[in-house]
């Protein structure tokens, strides 16, 4: 058992928890909710190691206050737009994250929701449930065709290629992307013979759906906006499951009222876990509270990575996810 004082901020699943437990000074923090301000800035005087999530935000006050204290952030997640990345690195804290194990899920989830919007699978089974079912009849919950449509891309990363994989390979579909940098002709190749298109306006215009794959953060806000909808290709479905934040939401509204969004699948939504009433409204929503890595094998292997990034920097050896 070192001595190297360790807080994981949420429940963890129980096969990486025990790892832990087995051989570290860990304190596992009860209730399973989000870190305090308070919380975070007492930790930042009493840990060697943070392991926080994607739901934690990290105050800009913790980061000088850690300073000598707190050695690693060994974020449990992908994305990690809850850090300030500048400020760790300012104050001689390392960040590290859990890639790769969640690329198929949150595809997979990616997928679904894209399915589940075109197909008004939501819509449907609300029906069905409230007993309202007429039976099967020509005209009924007629929906938007999968199969062979053009799937536009924002951010053409893992995750952003294995849902091309899954739209061309499983659905038949042609992908357009967008992406910062310019990717080499066998990634597209290897992953549906993607073409690479020049701007956000530009897949969307081509698009009969357009999926969200890019980080968020600064970068990235309200990266989906008002522009972006009056390009699109009318009748195309959103579907969103990077970070809530891409998305302007007055704007997405806006595109539903005047229908060139036919439907949106969402995991993700600013100010996540608040909702802005206005979702609620809308039959042609399909809305899921944030699940793209939520499967048994991946939420362990998160945890699993999480845990092999901190013991690789207490052993002096340069984490595997370094992110800074
Ligand atoms: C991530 O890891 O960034 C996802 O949003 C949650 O798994």
């Amino acid at each position: 058992m070192s001595n190297t004082k360790i807080l994981v901020t949420r429940q963890w699943p129980t096969g990486p928890q025990e790892r832990l437990a087995a051989s570290h000074d860990v304190t596992f923090r009860a209730p399973d909710t989000t870190m305090s301000h308070d919380e975070f800035m007492a930790a930042a005087k009493e840990y060697d190691v943070i392991m926080p999530t994607v739901s934690d935000k990290i105050p800009a006050e913790f980061y000088p206050a850690a300073k000598g204290k707190v050695k690693i952030l060994a974020s449990y997640g992908v994305g990690y737009n809850h850090i300030d990345v500048e400020a760790a690195r300012a104050n001689g804290i390392a960040v590290t994250n859990t890639p790769d194990v969640l690329t198929d899920c949150t595809a997979d989830l990616a997928m679904g929701l894209l399915l589940a919007a075109a197909r008004r699978i939501g819509e449907g089974e609300r029906e069905t449930r409230a007993g309202k079912w007429e039976g099967w009849r020509p005209t009924h919950m007629i929906g938007k065709k999968v199969t062979g449509a053009t799937i536009g891309i924002v951010g053409f990363g893992r995750i952003g290629q294995a849902m091309a994989r899954r739209a061309h390979f499983g659905f038949g579909m042609k992908v357009v992307f967008q992406d910062a940098w310019n990717v080499p002709d066998d990634i597209k190749a290897a992953n549906g013979n993607a073409e690479q298109l020049g701007s956000i306006e530009e897949v969307a215009a081509a698009s009969d759906f357009l999926s969200l794959h890019c980080p968020g953060g600064d970068a990235t806000f309200k990266l989906i906006n008002a522009d972006i909808f009056k390009a699109m290709k009318p009748g195309c479905i959103l579907v969103n499951s990077a970070r809530g934040d891409v998305v302007d939401e007055d704007a997405l509204f806006d595109a539903l009222d005047a229908g060139t969004l036919t439907a949106a699948g969402l995991d993700v939504f600013m100010g996540e876990p608040a909702l802005d009433p206005r979702f609620l409204k809308y039959e042609n929503l399909v809305l899921a509270p944030h699940l793209g890595s939520a499967t048994d094998g991946t939420r362990d292997a998160m945890g699993h990575r999480a845990i092999d990034n901190m013991e690789a920097f207490l052993k002096g050896d340069t984490p595997g996810d370094l992110v800074s």
